[in-house]
């Protein structure tokens, strides 16, 4: 069954794959292309079929010079999937199909598989295992981030190039980390063009897949049309690490105190992480209310397929 699923899934996982997977960056080579569900005509039904709730049309703006291509959110109500996938391939819109890898069966049967076979070669179970399928314009580009669940990027179709920075406090400060885990939707990093000179770079080539050390920080930059999965999952490691750091955000807001996860004994850990859990469930962090804009509509007729609109907030 192992040899199996692995070689449905992965052409060459080596030993030395099975070795650094979660504690280094590493590539592989998937086969995720053969299961006809990447071309345009299947990902235009996709877009037909998902909810709406669970579709983010964006571009990018450029308002502060801190957080350079921030995405702005587009109403793409009016146009069908096709439509959807010509915009991609012409403007400057970035569509994130989020959870399709779990919603539909024929997606969901592959992301099992997928899970299956890193669960077997690895033997560690990932829990809450999500997908969703990036349909990306040429000159997208994801600013730099982090994402506080284990991420994996499955690349697909078309050509990126991916910078993956160390994991230290340099690159994301503590505070910037609490900042990602209490507000859901803001989870930009501050970033400046000379922490490149830190960062690790990869083209991606179609049909590879890369991941890396949990949290650390990364931005994309396409160089095509692109097609990409991208799947998240929790570990133990991530859900500890996440409850101490909503802990520490709590202590932050109430009363000031800064402390830092670097230099915190595991005692201090493990307390922090249960009241992480109950402090979680009482709601006792503030998250300011972030209002999702919308401030462009995907219209066929106009120039990239971009219309500026009066801004309102997101009613779909
Ligand atoms: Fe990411």
């Amino acid at each position: 069954m192992e040899s199996d699923l692995k070689s449905q899934i992965f052409q060459n996982w080596t030993d030395e794959h099975t070795n650094i997977f979660g504690k280094d960056i590493m590539t592989v080579r998937h086969n995720l292309a053969d299961t006809g569900l990447f071309t345009d005509e299947a990902l235009a039904d996709l877009l037909d079929k998902h909810p709406t709730q669970k579709v983010d049309v964006c571009t990018m703006g450029n308002a502060d010079p801190r957080f350079p291509n921030k995405f702005m959110t587009g109403d793409f109500r009016d146009c069908d999937g096709k439509t959807l996938m010509n915009a991609a391939k012409a403007g400057a819109v970035w569509i994130n199909v989020r959870e399709a890898m779990n919603v539909h069966p024929e997606y969901k049967k592959v992301l099992d598989k997928m899970y299956g076979a890193i669960e077997q070669i690895t033997s560690r179970p990932p829990f809450n295992a999500r997908g969703g399928i990036l349909i990306s314009s040429p000159i997208a580009k994801v600013p730099y981030h982090c994402d506080q669940t284990e991420t994996i990027l499955w690349h697909i179709r078309g050509k990126k190039r991916i910078y993956i920075y160390p994991t230290s406090e340099e690159f994301m400060s503590d505070e910037d980390y609490q900042n990602i885990i209490t507000q859901d939707r803001e989870d930009d990093v501050p970033y400046s063009k000379d922490m490149d000179a830190s960062a690790r770079a990869f083209d991606l080539a179609e049909g590879e897949m890369i991941s890396w050390r949990l949290n650390a920080p990364h931005r994309v930059d396409n160089q095509s049309f692109c097609v990409s999965v991208t799947t998240e999952y929790s570990t133990r490691e991530s859900a500890f690490k996440n409850s101490v750091m909503f802990t520490n955000a709590v202590l932050r807001q109430r009363f000031g105190v800064k402390s830092r996860w670097s230099s915190a004994s595991m005692p201090e850990k493990y307390t922090k992480s249960l009241a992480g859990h109950i402090l979680r469930k009482v709601g006792a962090y503030k998250t300011p209310i972030g209002e999702d804009m919308v401030t462009f509509k995907v219209d066929p007729q106009a120039d990239g397929y971009i219309a500026k609109i009066d801004p309102f907030v997101r009613n779909f």
